[in-house]
């Protein structure tokens, strides 16, 4: 091992056990005693006492030898540090230590190397696996919640939720833009490919705090929080929905998933300096996102007028018309760009044309996408769904528990979940006066788009 390793070791370990950097003279002593210096030279060459660069090498050799369960001192901690590698190699990458494993430096991309400390106003990012984002427009106002959560509230986790394609993982990548300099660290990662919580904290911790990786659950979940106490970090998980199940109510954590539940839990409850970022197309069912003073939750809608901005990178005409296409798609910004694809394919860009067919017309791309919705749902959303697509208004909550003969509890649990889909908006109406005050009921209806869908297929479905 060069002397560069040696101190890279020595330093990780220590982050590792104490949560706790090589400062610049340990570094310097540490440095110096490899190249053989005295402690009166290293004194000398720093402008400092002998007796102080004696002490504090004395306790830094003392906190390696707790750290190393050996006896270092200025002789020996190469030696120390090179068995160390040495007889814990297992295979490969990865070496054991007690309860420890190690992965070998020498392997590490430099790029996930957590060595490469942020600087001030230039945080540590690692977020080459997010996707790229090509245009952006709007969300102001939830670019500036998010901010003003992130910078004055700080809560450990926000979870920002909304409906498949709306623009939740276009606003996050955004969001970093306009955010980094808060961040001593900033991490996306996504759950697509819905990895075990092992190996999405394998991949975590290295990557951030230290190639050492406690080889239980528990121990790395208390590193992570040693870091995130020590840190702020924002993390990005995106694709949450992909580790709840099917065909049960929103936001369920799928059996082989339940390690994300219990982390993200102790994220929300554990005094940290950190903040989570779950995107998700499904509210998590437990309370991170509703009850914890320390969290928060966004939902997201569409674009509004800025979705105007799509229709004009597409060369669409008959600009009058446009904010009729944008109301009838929500302004979700995907649907109105399949949308506008069919309408450059089809009727050459003329909006008009494409309004006056009388029916609402979903391209193949978004049926197909709610389908995936809609075999996600349990019998007893389906079933309030097929009531609400039928209904011509939004209706009360105990207007549905009336209508639909099921038991009332299940109806309600429905309710809540498709909320939680973002499938029902709520609405609120004044239903009277009653001595003066104005009384009011939240009404609930289906989203418009999928009401189309369900409406449209030649019966409804189960
Ligand atoms: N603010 C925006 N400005 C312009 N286009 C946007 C915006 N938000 C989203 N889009 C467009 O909509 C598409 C879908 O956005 P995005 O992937 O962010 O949605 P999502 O909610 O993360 O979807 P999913 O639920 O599938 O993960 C993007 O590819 C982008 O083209
Ligand atoms: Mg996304």
């Amino acid at each position: 091992m060069d002397i560069a390793e040696v101190l890279k070791l020595a330093d990780e370990l220590l982050f590792m056990h104490t949560g706790d950097r090589l400062d610049h003279l340990q570094e310097t002593i540490l440095k110096g005693t490899l190249q053989g210096q005295k402690y009166a030279k290293i004194a000398s060459e720093n402008n400092l006492s002998e007796g102080h660069v004696r002490d504090t090498a004395s306790e830094l050799w003392q906190k390696l030898s707790d750290v190393l369960g050996e006896d270092v001192n200025k002789l020996n901690p190469r030696s120390i540090l090179e068995k160390f590698i040495i007889c814990n190699k297992v295979s490969g990458n990865y070496i054991s230590i007690h309860q420890l494993s190690f992965c070998s430096i020498q392997n590490r991309s430099p790029k996930s190397s957590p060595l490469s400390k942020p600087t001030a106003n230039k945080p540590y990012l690692d977020i080459d696996n997010a996707p790229e984002i090509t245009a952006f427009y709007g969300r102001t106002d939830e670019l500036n919640t998010l901010k003003t959560w992130l910078i004055q509230d700080c809560p450990r986790i926000i979870t920002l939720v909304g409906i498949i394609g709306v623009g939740k993982t276009t606003l996050a990548i955004k969001l970093i833009e306009q955010i980094q300099t808060q961040f001593e660290y900033i991490v996306y990662r996504s759950l697509r490919y819905c990895p075990t919580i092992d190996s999405f904290l394998t991949d975590l911790l290295p990557t951030l705090i230290s190639p050492i990786i406690p080889n239980t659950l528990a121990r790395q979940v208390d590193v992570l929080l040693k870091f995130l106490r020590k840190h702020r970090w924002l993390i990005i998980i995106d694709d949450v929905e992909m580790i709840f199940q099917a065909r049960e109510l929103a936001g369920q954590y799928k059996a082989e998933f339940a390690g994300y539940a219990l982390l993200f839990k102790q994220i929300a409850e554990l005094s940290h300096a950190s903040s989570w970022l779950l995107i998700s197309s499904e509210q998590p069912e437990d309370a991170i996102a509703t009850r914890h003073k320390f969290t928060r939750c966004l939902k997201l809608a569409g674009l509004g007028e800025s979705a105007k901005q799509i229709l004009k990178d597409k060369e669409l005409s008959d600009e009058q018309m446009w904010d009729t296409l944008i109301e009838k798609y929500q302004g979700h910004p995907l649907w109105l760009e399949m949308t506008a694809t069919m309408i450059e394919e089809l009727f050459a860009g003329k909006v008009t044309e494409f309004l006056a067919v009388p029916d609402l017309v979903l391209s193949n791309a978004i049926a197909s996408q709610l389908s995936r919705l809609w075999i996600k749902l349990t019998e007893s959303e389906k079933q309030v769904m097929n009531y609400l697509a039928k209904q011509e208004d939004a209706v009360t909550l105990l207007h549905i528990l009336q209508e639909i003969s099921h038991h009332p509890t299940d109806l309600l649990k429905a309710i809540q979940s498709l909320k939680r889909r973002c499938f029902l908006e709520d609405t609120t109406n004044c239903i009277g006066t009653i001595h003066g005050e104005h009384h009011r009921s939240s009404l609930l209806r289906i989203n418009p788009i999928l009401k189309y869908y369900l409406l449209s297929l030649p019966s409804l479905p189960t």
